[in-house]
């Protein structure tokens, strides 16, 4: 979402304007994500609607970019049979758009970089979304490597922003009125460890003292959890006491074989710490089932972390193999309908949980923020 706020403003930068109306639109651009295979799916789906109305309106621009566009084997699908799709780049060359945009003369352009670069800095100066709440990235891309996951390809090692960049947006953010921000990187918690820079524990307490009303966020790994960490979101009222901290499995075995780093004790230790250290915190979690070869025993263990953490909320999916990962060619004998089942079986009791969570707020005044009509 707020690399699309970054390509919008690139694009209306040429004196271009935003419509949600597809029949209206001179360029039509695609910002994918190939996180799971159901995104492939319904990216080449919305293209042929695109394809569509090229036939009616023949000087339409039809781009695509973001993690799809790192995929060797999607860009390949597009050169061979999707000539009707003009501008490609990839998430190391977000920067390029107005150029191949201005440029381009009716002939296919692929570009994409295999390796990441610097870290480009943005600036500040355009307009966001929202005026109230502002993604802040704090970081590109993820060192660590989970055997299912395509991120550290499409999206390279880890990079970290320079604090003092960082520290100056949120300032301006601040100044412009913004009441909430969330800091975004794969895994916050490794920020800094790239770069001869702050730890996360003390970026959080620089933002803090910026006096933004409200700080978030997200993605925590369990492993680079520090107590450090809990110490600042405990003193520092503006740091808002909701953590995510993906499980992904509760099973020692399938936790090793994801790469995790971590077991169901480590994972609960964590949990309990924070809970005692901050127990108003709201946690939430990601969790995957049908990993290659989990048993039923495996996804039992899966439902006993959550029936002892009583996530407030829980993203679940499906493993989903993603092409070049090692879980892809891991053998896996478990049937989509025992994957589909245990899915359900999850959700069921997250859910529950969920509205225990929700309950707590009943008869209970608290401060809120309001984002805008629903
Ligand atoms: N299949 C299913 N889910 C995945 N995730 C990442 N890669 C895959 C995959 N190949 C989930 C993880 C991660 C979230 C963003 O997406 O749970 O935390
Ligand atoms: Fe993917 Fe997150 Fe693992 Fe990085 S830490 S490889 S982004 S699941």
């Amino acid at each position: 979402v707020h690399d699309s706020e970054e390509i919008s403003a690139l694009i209306e930068s040429l004196g271009y304007i935003k419509t949600d109306v597809l029949e209206e639109a001179d360029f039509i651009i695609l910002n994918t994500c190939a996180i799971r295979e159901n995104a492939h799916d319904k990216v080449f789906g919305f293209l042929g609607r695109c394809k569509h109305l090229k036939k009616e309106k023949k000087d339409i621009i039809i781009g695509l970019c973001g993690c799809m566009a790192q995929e060797e084997s999607v860009v390949n699908e597009i050169r061979e049979k999707h000539p009707y799709i003009d501008i490609v780049f990839g998430t190391h060359n977000m920067n390029d758009l107005p150029k191949m945009l201005t440029n381009y003369y009716g002939k296919q352009d692929i570009e994409v970089y295999s390796k990441e670069g610097d870290v480009i800095e943005f600036g500040n100066l355009y307009k966001r979304d929202s005026n109230i709440s502002a993604w802040v990235n704090i970081m590109y891309g993820c060192d660590k490597f989970c055997t299912y996951c395509i991120v550290p390809y499409t999206r390279g090692k880890q990079r970290s922003r320079k604090s003092e960049d960082i520290i100056k947006e949120v300032k301006e953010l601040k100044e412009a009125g913004y009441k909430e921000i969330t800091l975004l990187g794969q895994n916050v918690n490794a920020y800094g460890k790239d770069l001869d820079d702050v730890s996360f524990a003390r970026l959080l307490e620089l933002v803090s003292d910026t006096g933004i009303p409200r700080i978030r966020f997200v993605t925590s790994h369990p492993w680079d959890f520090t107590d450090e960490m809990i110490e600042v979101i405990k003193n520092n009222p503006n740091i808002m006491p909701y953590i995510h901290l993906p499980l992904q499995s509760g099973s020692d075995r399938i936790l090793k074989l994801m790469g995790r780093r971590y077991t169901k004790e480590k994972y609960l230790e964590l949990f309990n710490k924070l809970k005692k250290a901050l127990p108003y915190s709201s946690i939430t979690t990601d969790i995957i089932v049908g990993f290659p070869g989990e048993t039923e025993e495996d996804f039992n263990d899966t439902l006993d972390v959550v029936n002892e953490c009583k996530f407030d909320s829980a993203f679940t999916f499906i493993f989903s193999p993603r092409i070049g990962t090692p879980a892809a060619k891991m053998k896996d004998d478990v049937s989509l309908e025992t994957k589909n089942e245990r899915l359900q079986k999850l959700n069921e009791l997250i859910n529950k949980y969920s509205k225990e969570a929700n309950d707590r707020y009943l008869n209970k005044t608290v401060p809120v923020l309001i984002e805008g009509y629903s």
